[in-house]
């Protein structure tokens, strides 16, 4: 039976699409895994959001200036004013907001915001909280370990997709399609994102000749704990040094002020590019992991119990690896944390030269976040964009194009998969990051065409297109902006 709608992704765009289309539709929500495996359920910051009227132009002013040039102004101004009307629905749908003792939302800072407006939930649990009340409320199928391996696209039209499931694999038919897929994390060695987002449905599009806009713009967060065996490093948000933890070395220089007269809350790029050039003088001088060789996070701003009330989720994680804090200094480092880029697409989330393909959240590029994303606007833009996909959907007559796709054949996963999966990681990390060169991009280039040409499955070459997509678009760019850094 064909749907109404499919959606893919269950992160805070695609169950906030869901909550958005009445219960009469006939909607299926895919999610590769468990419906938590994605980037909202670990985000930690929360959402920014324009505090009353008066706040719009300056939250607009931040993330244009954030942007460095590269924002949409107009798609900006729409994330502005409309983060009002989805605070309130939020609200309504009981999101527990935390508050002060008068029952106030409270509002934290990040870097570049010239004011405190991101709120948050559970201390530092923002993405867990909304993830798990907006799916305690949808009321549409969701499969979960529903792999999409291909997007049925023919002349403009998407008709559905192909997915795998433990039960096999199915074409499933659709007037409408939203991609809801996430990011690009699983290119790199060390990244902040569920492990599941793997910019497969990137690849996709790529693969339809459809384009993929200011893939180049990747963001790294500047305070990572990445000594961990997982493939999902600890975030330390960016909420930390808002509320007044500081960057030290060793000896307890905070240098960032060598850098930036803002010193730890200068834009995101700037700490990460900073710390990571700070780090590669120290392993000039000092042997790899020394202790002397390491950036740390400094926590001493905070009482044991406010840090523990404001920030549960990161002090269990950081006790866990046998940190006592406030008092221990955390090693840290930069990692990739958030693709601008994406798939283009316009106002109303669609997917351009489509006519019934949408792309929301950080899947999609509406031109919001620029040359590099303000902080916290992230979940904002899943959550307006969820929204006008869904208007614009529900506003227009949709009708079931039929067409029968054969089922796809091709070999998912080859055993050589894993090993190249490593070794793009890699390459990813070491010649397409943080401050990057035109010899080290054309290094990676090589690379991914000799993977791509070596007979590999199904989904690492969707990751391979995606990864080649990004290091042509970082080539394109000769000049540094925002995150986009070339020496
Ligand atoms: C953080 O909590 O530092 C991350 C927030 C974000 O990515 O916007």
């Amino acid at each position: 039976m064909p749907y109404d709608v499919i959606i893919i992704g269950a992160g805070v765009a695609g169950l906030y699409a869901s909550l958005n289309l009445p219960k009469n539709l006939k909607v299926l929500i895919l999610c590769k895994d468990q419906p938590w495996e994605c980037n909202t359920f670990y985000a930690q910051g929360g959402i920014a959001v324009a505090k009353d009227k008066k706040d719009i132009p300056l939250h607009i002013n931040d993330t244009l200036k954030a942007g460095a040039g590269m924002c949409d102004e107009k798609i900006v101004k729409l994330l502005s004013q409309e983060s009002l009307e989805v605070l309130e629905d939020l609200i309504a749908k009981e999101i527990p907001f935390d508050r002060d003792k008068e029952g106030n939302l409270l509002f934290t800072k990040e870097a570049a915001h010239s004011t405190s407006r991101i709120i948050h939930a559970g201390g530092d649990c923002t993405g867990r909280v909304i993830h798990s009340h907006l799916i305690s409320q949808i009321s549409h199928t969701l499969w979960k370990n529903a792999t999409v391996t291909e997007l049925l696209i023919d002349n403009n039209h998407c008709y559905g997709v192909s997915v795998l499931t433990k039960r096999g694999n199915y074409n499933l038919y659709a007037k409408n399609i939203i991609l809801a897929s996430g990011g690009i994390g699983a290119l790199f060695e060390y990244h902040t994102n569920a492990y599941t987002i793997s910019s497969e449905l990137h690849g996709m599009i790529l693969e339809n000749g459809l384009e993929l806009q200011d893939m180049e713009m990747l963001q790294f967060h500047p305070t990572v704990f990445v000594k961990t065996p997982y493939a999902r490093k600890m975030l330390l948000s960016e909420a930390l040094r808002g509320e007044g933890a500081y960057i030290i070395d060793f000896w307890g220089k905070r240098f960032l002020f060598d850098y930036d007269d803002k010193g730890e809350l200068a834009s995101r790029d700037k700490v990460a590019r900073s710390i990571y050039d700070y780090k590669l003088q120290l392993l000039q001088k000092y042997p790899a992991n020394s202790q002397e060789s390491e950036v740390y996070l400094d926590l001493s701003a905070f009482s044991k119990d406010y840090f523990q009330t404001r920030f549960p989720n990161i002090a269990r994680n950081l006790n866990a690896f046998g940190f006592d804090l406030p008092k221990d200094k955390i090693p840290i480092s930069p990692a990739f944390h958030y693709c601008m880029g994406g798939i283009k697409s316009d106002e109303r989330g669609k997917v351009l030269h489509m006519d019934n393909l949408y792309a929301i959240g950080e899947c999609a590029c509406t031109g919001v976040h620029g040359a590099n994303r303000l902080a916290s606007n992230s979940l904002l833009e899943a959550l307006v964009f969820a929204r006008r996909a869904t208007l614009d959907i529900l506003g227009k007559e949709s009708s079931l194009n039929k067409r029968e796709f054969p089922l796809h054949t091709q070999t998912l996963h080859k055993e050589q998969d894993e090993n190249l999966k490593t070794i793009l990681r890699n390459l990813m990390w070491n010649k397409v990051g943080i401050i990057r060169k035109k010899s080290d991009l054309n290094e990676a280039l090589g690379g991914i065409e000799v993977m791509l040409q070596s007979g590999v499955g199904r989904l690492l070459k969707l990751r391979l297109l995606t990864a080649k997509n990004i290091v042509e678009s970082a080539l394109k760019r000769s000049h540094s902006v925002g995150a986009h850094y070339m020496q």
